[in-house]
């Protein structure tokens, strides 16, 4: 999580920010952190620092949303203190003025979209007020961009290139939560992307609630010419993007990626499901053999490209047959890695309607089974790298174990020791022989 920046604006105002859910609700964290510290606020790590306690919250499962309202339930006491309380993110947009009365000492709900009033807000709330919304523009033609951002690592760092989402997955609450799809000018990613090279960064991560759908409003780059024109930019080392839908992924991404060095080897394409069938209730709008050709795509790529996705199981209406499905598919894709769910249904979303019958033990099961075959999988997969070099980017140290830890080019950490008195330092990049590989990650040593 975000750490504690000096704050050349402070005048003794404190707050206290935890973030849930996906990366964009992480860099939207990083923008709230800079424009609360322009308006003189300083970061502390514990709420009961904090004269404001904000949550940047994930409303995209059941879970997700319950942990929000159990914390500020937890934290009443600290209300009776004196502290305000406000809440940000996907359930703020979700639920809006409804969070007043289910925790009613919240004194701010707001929505991404309209962060960019956080500043009117803040000075609202000084003066005392207890309902302040910011929830009515979801559909706003302006992304939250801000020069405050506050990137919480000093050498990989976030750029949001497209927001929100329009294509209204039966099961998902994207679309109303983070409003209609928008993209940002190429200019001003290439133009962010550069000052943040200047800067020191030299991996930068492209963010779009489907990140390959991006529709550049000067029609200068498609979203391949830009991920070239993000990794052709001079320091940048490292290029990721996330998260690509299938619908809109098209060839041209993987010859990006097989032209340009610095686009990393990984795709994050996520198929939800293996069965047609299925698919279609869920309107995602292609096939199980429409989404084989694009991975095929991938395959053949000269590059080792690294995939990994996201599934659902339990949906209304998947049968054993469509769950055997979805475990043909990733055996015959062999991903190294998946985010597997099981269904939750979720309000506004037209699966709410449908009827949800597949018992909550026969879910568990169901993504048990996956997660089991996936387990294998990825053993083997991994276990082909041992005895390989890899680049790594240095991203920490494990003194308890005396590892240091990096992550590759297709994202998989990569713990590794070294015969040097001085360990590498974070951010720097260096070639590890690999030695021994687990399902979730490897291990090597340093090639010297
Ligand atoms: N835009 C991306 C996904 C973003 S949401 C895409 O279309 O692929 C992240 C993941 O959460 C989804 O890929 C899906 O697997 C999961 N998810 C979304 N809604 C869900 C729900 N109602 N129940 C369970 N998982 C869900
Ligand atoms: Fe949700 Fe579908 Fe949009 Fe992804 S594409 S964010 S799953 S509605
Ligand atoms: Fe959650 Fe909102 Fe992201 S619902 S997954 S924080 S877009």
């Amino acid at each position: 999580m975000a750490q504690q920046n000096t704050n050349p604006y402070s005048s003794g105002k404190t707050f206290y920010l935890e973030t849930f859910g996906c990366q964009m609700n992480v860099h939207d964290s990083e923008k709230v952190i800079g424009t609360l510290q322009q308006q003189g606020y300083t970061q502390v790590e514990e709420e009961a620092a904090a004269d404001l306690i904000l949550y940047n919250t994930c409303s995209i499962r059941d879970k997700a949303e319950q942990k929000v309202f159990n914390r500020l339930n937890d934290y009443k006491k600290l209300h009776a203190q004196g502290k305000r309380f406000g809440v940000l993110g996907c359930v703020a947009q979700q639920e809006g003025e409804k969070i007043f009365e289910r925790a009613p000492y919240v004194s701010l709900v707001s929505g991404s979209a309209s962060y960019r009033k956080l500043p009117e807000m803040l000075v609202q709330l000084e003066a005392g007020a207890s309902r302040i919304t910011g929830l009515d523009d979801r559909q706003t033609e302006e992304t939250f961009e801000t020069e405050f951002t506050a990137r919480s690592n000093a050498h990989r760092g976030y750029i949001t290139i497209i927001e929100g989402c329009d294509k209204f997955c039966a099961y998902c609450v994207v679309p109303y939560t983070r409003g209609k799809e928008r993209s940002r000018k190429s200019s001003s990613v290439l133009a962010e992307a550069r000052r943040m090279a200047e800067a020191g960064y030299t991996e930068i991560q492209l963010l779009g609630q489907n990140v390959n759908s991006y529709h550049d409003p000067e029609g200068k780059k498609s979203f391949a010419e830009l991920l070239a024109a993000v990794g052709e930019v001079p320091g940048i080392v490292r290029v990721r993007f996330t998260t690509s839908h299938p619908r809109d992924f098209t060839r041209d991404i993987v010859e990006a990626i097989d032209a340009v060095p610095a686009l990393c080897d990984h795709v994050h394409l996520p198929i939800q499901s293996g069965s047609s069938r299925v698919l279609q209730l869920m309107q995602r709008e292609y096939t199980r053999e429409q989404y084989l050709e694009k991975i095929s795509w991938i395959k053949t790529a000269r590059r080792p490209i690294s995939m990994t996705t996201d599934m659902i199981v339990g949906f209304p209406g998947e049968t054993p047959d469509d769950f055997e499905e979805t475990i043909t598919l990733a055996a015959e894709v062999q991903y190294d890695g998946i985010f597997a769910f099981k269904y939750s249904p979720r309000p506004n979303t037209p699966a709410i309607h449908m009827s949800d019958s597949i018992p909550e033990e026969e879910k568990s099961m169901r993504l048990q089974i996956l997660l089991d075959r996936q387990r294998e999988i990825q053993r083997i997969n991994y276990a082909r790298h041992v005895g390989e070099v890899m680049d790594v980017m240095v991203e920490g140290h494990n003194h308890a174990r005396g590892q240091v830890i990096g992550r590759t080019s297709q994202n998989k950490t990569l713990n590794f020791t070294t015969s040097q008195p001085i360990l590498p330092a974070p951010g720097s990049y260096l070639k590890v022989r690999v030695t021994r590989s687990l399902p979730n990650s490897l291990v090597g040593e340093a090639v010297s």
